[in-house]
C-alpha cells in the first residue's frame, strides 16, 4: 500500500510555515497479526504540534518530531481497510495517532498518547466522524477536564475564557454559559467576538487585539474573576492574576502566545500567593476517566443543537502546514482540521 506523509524538513526559528515541510511517498508494510490498516479521512491541526516542531519539546510533553520522518502522535480519524486484530473490522471508523499521512498501520493493543490516541472504534451512526477530533474527542475532553480540575463544572461564578473562538475555548465558553456561569470571553477578531456575544450568549466579550486584556477585564469584570481558563499565557495570564478574586482558580490549559516566541511572563506571579490562588496545569489526555461523562453530556448538547461545533476545514494533506500556520495566526475558527 502506497502512503503519502507530511515530514518536517527543518525546524522553524519563528513562525512555522509550509517551507518547513515536504511530502514523501512510502510503501506501507501489510498489517501483521494484531494490527489494522487504516485509510485516514480527517487529521487534526493543534497548537501543541508547534511545541514539538523544535529540536527539544518541553520536558514531560509529547516528544519532538524528528526531521524527515512521519509525524507520530497526531490525532486522526479513518476507515479500517483491513483488520488482523480482534474487535476491529474493515469498514469501521476509528481514531488513532498516526496523522498527517494518508494511511497507517496501527497496533490495536498499543497505548498511544496516554491512551487518548489508542485505536478505538467510533460510533458514527448519529455523529459526524470529524466530531471525534473536536468536541467528542481530545478537544472536548480538554475543555471538560480543565473545568473539572478547577472545580468549575458547577456554575454561578465569574469565568474568563481566552482564545474563545478556537477549538477548546469555544467549547469552554459554551459549556460555561450552559452551566450557569457569568462568562467573559476574549478572542482575536471582531467576527469571533460577535459570535461569542450574540450566539453563545456570554455576558461580555472583547478583542484582545483592540484592547489589552488588563484594561478589558477592569471594564467588563470590575468585581474580579473566580475562574480563568487560560489558553494563551503571557499577557493574558498576567491580566488574569491581577483580576482574580481571593481563592480564585486558574486552569492552565496552554500558553499559545509563547509557542513561536520567547515566553513573556507573567511578571506578577506573587499575586497567586497573595490571593491564595490555585493554578492548575492539566493535560486532557491524562483525564480519560472523564471521557464517557464528557461525551454523554457534550454529545447530548451537540445533538440537541444547544452547543455549536464550529470547524475550519482544509482540503487535502498538502494543506496541513498551511492550516497550522493559519490557526496559530488566528485565521481559523473553532476546530482546525484537514480532510483527506
Ligand atoms: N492541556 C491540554 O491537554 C491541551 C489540549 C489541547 C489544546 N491545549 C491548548 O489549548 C489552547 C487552545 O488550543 P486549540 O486547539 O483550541 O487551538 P485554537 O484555539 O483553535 O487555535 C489557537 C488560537 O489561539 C489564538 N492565539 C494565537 N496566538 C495568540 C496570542 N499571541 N494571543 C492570544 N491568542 C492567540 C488564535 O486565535 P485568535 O487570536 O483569533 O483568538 C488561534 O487561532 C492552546 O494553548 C493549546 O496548546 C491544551
Amino acid at each position: 500500500m502506497r502512503c503519502t506523509e507530511v515530514r518536517m524538513s527543518s525546524y522553524p526559528d519563528g513562525d512555522v510555515g509550509p517551507a518547513h515541510f515536504g511530502l514523501a511517498d512510502v510503501e506501507l508494510p501489510a498489517p501483521r497479526p494484531g494490527e489494522v490498516l487504516v485509510r485516514n479521512t480527517w487529521t487534526s491541526v493543534d497548537p501543541g504540534l508547534r511545541l514539538r516542531m523544535r529540536r527539544h519539546a518541553p520536558a514531560g510533553y509529547f516528544a519532538a518530531f524528528p526531521l524527515d520522518a512521519p509525524l507520530d502522535g497526531v490525532l486522526t480519524v479513518g476507515e479500517v481497510l483491513e483488520s488482523r486484530a480482534d474487535g476491529f473490522a474493515a469498514g469501521d471508523t476509528v481514531w488513532h495517532p498516526f496523522g498527517w499521512r494518508t494511511h497507517a498501520v496501527v497496533d490495536a493493543s498499543a497505548t498511544y498518547m496516554n491512551g487518548a490516541g489508542s485505536l478505538r472504534v467510533l460510533d458514527t451512526a448519529s455523529t459526524p466522524a470529524s466530531w471525534y477530533l473536536g468536541p467528542l474527542g481530545a478537544i472536548g475532553l480538554t475543555a471538560w477536564a480543565g473545568l473539572h480540575v478547577v472545580g468549575a463544572l458547577g456554575g454561578g461564578e465569574r469565568v474568563w475564557v481566552s482564545a474563545a473562538g478556537g477549538a477548546v475555548g469555544s467549547l469552554v465558553a459554551q459549556v460555561a454559559v450552559l452551566l450557569g456561569h457569568r462568562v467573559v470571553a476574549s478572542a482575536g477578531s471582531a467576527e469571533k467576538v460577535a459570535w461569542l456575544r450574540d450566539e453563545v450568549g456570554v455576558e461580555a466579550a472583547f478583542d484582545y487585539r483592540e484592547e489589552p486584556p488588563a484594561q478589558a477585564l477592569a471594564r467588563l469584570a470590575p468585581e474580579g474573576l473566580d475562574v480563568y481558563f487560560d489558553n494563551v499565557g503571557g499577557d493574558h495570564l498576567e491580566a488574569a492574576l491581577d483580576a482574580m478574586r481571593p481563592h480564585g482558580r486558574i486552569a492552565l490549559c496552554g500558553s499559545v502566545s509563547d509557542y513561536e516566541s520567547e515566553p513573556r511572563g507573567p511578571r506578577n506571579l506573587f499575586l497567586a500567593t497573595a490571593k491564595h490562588l490555585t493554578l492548575a496545569g492539566f493535560r486532557g489526555s491524562l483525564h480519560l476517566d472523564l471521557l464517557d461523562d464528557m461525551q454523554r453530556r457534550l454529545g447530548g448538547w451537540l445533538r440537541d443543537g444547544v452547543v455549536a461545533h464550529r470547524q475550519s476545514v482544509y482540503e487535502g494533506l498538502s494543506q496541513a502546514p498551511v492550516a497550522l500556520q493559519d490557526m496559530l495566526a488566528g485565521r481559523t475558527t473553532g476546530k482546525t482540521l484537514v480532510r483527506l
